[in-house]
């Protein structure tokens, strides 16, 4: 085998994000952007040299290219060992247990998540440690610096094995294992979960339908929900993963996962729908003609997670980013248990799941997981759903109704307005932050503002302090505002406004959720002055 260092400059805009460095295809097939960037990764975390990563991807175009290059270069670096997942797939979630499973150094994961793939769609490389979860700021700072720094690269000019094939193979010194993506998972659930009652729940008619939205998850899904569990063949839809989604946005929510919410709301509707996202973290949750918002799950699991073996009297705490709604923290009160308000960008949760602070987290934006790995899992998600409502015995939309019976509804969605123009969307926010001071104790549109600022989060385990992470403004009627910029887009800004109001436990929790929140959204027009500065009256996404 032969290596070659290549002499290389640093590349503009090569600063990682909420979630790994993420641009379109096009620029990471530009010559050297994906080798300049994988090559600061190494440098930034101490050399490759004897190490072992875990490699894989969700399957979008240009994977199986770049995981040749990433193979090539972390041997020509002097890797001890690779995991790769079989023909280069992994879900985040299997990726994030193989790094743990296997004690290995870290892991590169290659997905731009729930945005499109394809030639013109997007593509991502995110660096996760050896915890399993994201890498760190102070990780992804030391990796950035090195991209505006590199002069070289160093990487095997043959031809390498194939990774279409379980097995093992050596690129120089480096010993590739290829392994099969879903076995170590399916392990894993199995460990966490009551497979027994779930196959009892299946065998007894319960009938659902999982849309894998033609992205990761599909393998994962079909192999343990039709094949280990039982459900009816045909309950996973767009099982097979392409390198384009199938055309479409692999964003599971009711806008992008249209055939799984059609399916809920046909006549013959099964008990309960699912969907999951490109790399298979997020998940989207449905009853009959009932989207059960990210914010609900997250508080309905936490309630009910006792059901399920892993988490029977062990839940230590529960975590939640800022913007997600507040109806975790009323029973996590109530178990009296500590909820933590974190940053948006799951890699916020890892000290707090480490420390063994947290035992659940989740985010608005359909993220849900434990501390069974450090990433969010839309497939664990929906296992610990089936779990629960095979051992509670009442219909999803009941559950949910006796929830809010109980503890009150906090009516919860987000606007975006994408793709604006990065100075509008900075004049938009900075206008705001300057506000801020003044505005406790004001009316706008009949609500008074009881708390103004911009979020910062001091870690309680490291002490590390992120400042500006959201402007967010609390009204004395519980009802809530919040604003802040978007970190994983990959063209202009885009602008997430985050809304809440709270409706106690004997109000009326049957209404139509934007018209419920309409003085809120009105408060954040006034307060912001969005269609001012974006020149748009309404949000392009609502969810
Ligand atoms: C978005 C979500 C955030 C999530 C991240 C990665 O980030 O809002 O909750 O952790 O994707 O999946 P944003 O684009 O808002 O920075
Ligand atoms: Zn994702």
């Amino acid at each position: 085998m032969n290596f070659k260092t290549v002499q290389t400059k640093p590349i503009d805009g090569q600063k990682p994000g909420t979630s790994g460095l993420r641009k379109k295809t096009s620029v990471f097939r530009q010559p050297g952007y994906l080798e300049n960037f994988v090559q600061s990764i190494f440098d930034g975390t101490g050399g490759a040299a004897g190490k072992t990563y875990v490699l894989g991807g969700d399957g979008r175009f240009f994977n199986t290219d770049a995981i040749g290059i990433i193979i090539r270069m972390a041997a020509a670096n002097g890797a001890a060992r690779l995991i790769v997942g079989q023909g280069g797939i992994l879900s985040t979630p299997a990726a994030s247990n193989l790094i743990r499973k296997y004690g290995t150094d870290g892991g590169i994961i290659l997905s731009a998540s729930h945005n499109p793939g394809g030639e013109n769609g997007d593509f991502g490389v995110k660096f996760n440690a050896a915890n399993g979860g994201p890498a760190p700021e102070k990780l992804t700072d030391a990796i950035h610096k090195e991209t505006t720094r590199i002069a070289q690269y160093k990487i095997a000019e043959d031809d390498i094995g194939d990774i279409g094939k379980i097995g093992s193979f050596t690129v120089g010194s480096t010993q590739v294992d290829v392994v099969d993506p879903v076995d170590d998972y399916e392990a894993l659930m199995q460990d966490l979960f009551d497979f027994d009652a779930i196959r009892a729940l299946f065998a007894g008619g319960f009938r659902m339908c999982f849309d894998a939205m033609h992205a990761v998850t599909g393998p994962y899904a079909k192999r343990i929900l039709e094949g280990s569990l039982g459900a009816s063949e045909g309950s996973v839809i767009n099982a097979v993963p392409s390198p384009d989604f199938g055309g479409g946005h692999p964003d599971p929510n009711p806008v992008w996962a249209k055939e799984v919410v059609e399916t809920m709301e046909g006549p013959d509707a099964p008990d309960f729908g699912a969907a999951s996202d490109g790399d298979g973290d997020r998940n989207m949750i449905m009853g009959r003609s009932a989207f059960v918002s990210p914010s609900d799950s997250l508080a309905l699991l936490t309630a009910y997670a006792h059901l399920a073996p892993a988490y029977s009297g062990k839940l230590s705490g529960v975590a939640r980013s800022m913007p997600t709604s507040r109806a975790v923290d009323l029973v996590a009160e109530r178990l009296g248990i500590p909820c933590f308000e974190t940053p948006t960008g799951w890699k916020f949760f890892g000290n707090l799941l480490d420390a063994g602070m947290a035992t659940l987290c989740g985010e608005e934006s359909a993220g849900t997981g434990s501390d069974h790995i450090r990433e969010k899992d839309g497939l664990w998600a929906v296992l610990l759903w089936l779990n629960i409502l095979a051992r509670d015995g009442r219909d999803i939309v009941q559950l949910r109704a006796d929830h809010w019976r109980s503890f009150g509804r906090n009516y919860y969605s987000r606007h975006d307005y994408e793709e604006i123009p990065t100075e509008d969307a900075n004049a938009l926010m900075s206008g705001l932050r300057a506000k801020l001071p003044q505005l406790p104790g004001t009316t706008v549109a009949g609500l008074q503002v009881s708390a103004a600022d911009d979020f910062a989060y001091l870690d309680p385990v490291d002490q590390s302090l992120t400042e500006a992470q959201g402007v967010r403004i609390t009204f004395t009627d519980g009802s809530r505002v919040v604003l802040r910029l978007s970190g994983t887009g990959t063209q202009g800004a885009t602008l997430r406004v985050y809304l809440e109001r709270f409706v106690d436990s004997g109000g009326d929790h049957a209404q139509d959720v934007q018209a419920a929140l309409a003085p809120v959204i009105e408060a954040a027009e006034q307060l912001a002055q969005i269609a001012k500065h974006t020149g748009r009256s309404t949000a392009d996404v609502i969810t």
